[in-house]
């Protein structure tokens, strides 16, 4: 009687820490943690890092919302060489009900938008520019279609809900969702002319809607993994790296760099 105890606790203990053993063989820790020590002040190096990273066996396709003059886009373009397809959302245009200071007239927007394609010329072959708001313009995209969503554009609690709403089913299960400006202080700008930066609490009540584990590694960048379409009632050993589920190559790497810097 009492080996049969003992035996069924050993096959218990093995059942649970198997799938972890094969999981954590599957993580580059090592990696992980150099990469966010060495780029903790730059975002530019570290998504060329990781953007590196998940394409290394393959090419890859990815949406920034919010372009602007294009900074971000030539980083990853000059220094990703497997980004196959790279879409820049951007309006480039003033809109009424955007209370930002970037939110320029529509004669400095023209300059700026000629700029940029100036600027990414030497990826024109890449690059797919959709001129409009997200919400004008994301379903150009195919669901499913993006390994990686960055999000810089709009930023107030209203445009950071739209952008993740409608970007979720353009990103590939195991694909990554990020962005810029993912910060404690709301209050970028004068409050009395304009709105807050309301990335950090949209995006925090998101990834919790979604029962995701939500990792982020640099000062004021976030990222997080696309698991499930929106399910929510996963169990909770999918959220920790323990289940036996199928976890893509990429996956696993970025849950090891956000879970290690986020305790
Ligand atoms: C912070 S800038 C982007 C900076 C750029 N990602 C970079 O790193 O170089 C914000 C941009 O978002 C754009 N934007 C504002 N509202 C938007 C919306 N609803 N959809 C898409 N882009 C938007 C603005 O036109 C502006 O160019």
């Amino acid at each position: 009687m009492k080996k049969a105890i003992v035996r069924n606790i050993v096959v218990v203990i093995i059942a649970i820490l198997l799938p972890t053993t094969i999981f954590a063989q599957k993580i580059d820790t090592k990696t992980a943690l150099e990469l966010i020590k060495t780029h903790s002040e730059n975002r530019y190096a570290t998504w060329i890092e990781l953007i590196n990273k998940i394409s290394k066996n393959k090419k890859v396709k990815i949406a920034e919302i919010g372009v602007w003059k294009g900074a971000f886009a030539a980083q990853i373009l000059k220094n990703c060489p497997n980004v196959e397809k790279y879409y820049l959302v951007d309006p480039w245009r003033h809109l009424t009900d955007w209370k930002k200071p970037m939110n320029l007239n529509d004669d400095k927007f023209n300059k700026i938008y000629k700029e940029t394609m100036k600027t990414l010329d030497f990826a024109k072959d890449k690059i797919c520019v959709l001129r409009g708001t997200t919400l004008e313009v994301v379903d150009q995209i195919n669901d499913s279609e993006l390994d990686l969503v960055y999000i810089d554009g709009d930023h107030t609690a209203k445009g950071v809900v739209i952008d993740l709403i409608k970007l979720f089913p353009k990103v590939k299960e195991g694909g990554v969702i990020g962005g810029d400006d993912y910060e404690e202080n709301i209050y970028h700008h004068d409050p009395n002319r304009f709105d807050p930066t309301m990335v950090k609490p949209v995006v925090d009540g998101f990834v919790a809607a979604h029962n995701v584990k939500h990792l982020f590694w640099n000062k004021n960048q976030f990222a997080f993994i696309k698991r499930g379409s929106g399910n929510t009632a996963r169990p909770k050993s999918a959220l920790n790296g323990s289940t036996a589920r199928k976890t893509p190559d990429h996956s696993a790497v970025f849950s090891s760099a956000w879970s290690q810097t986020s305790k």
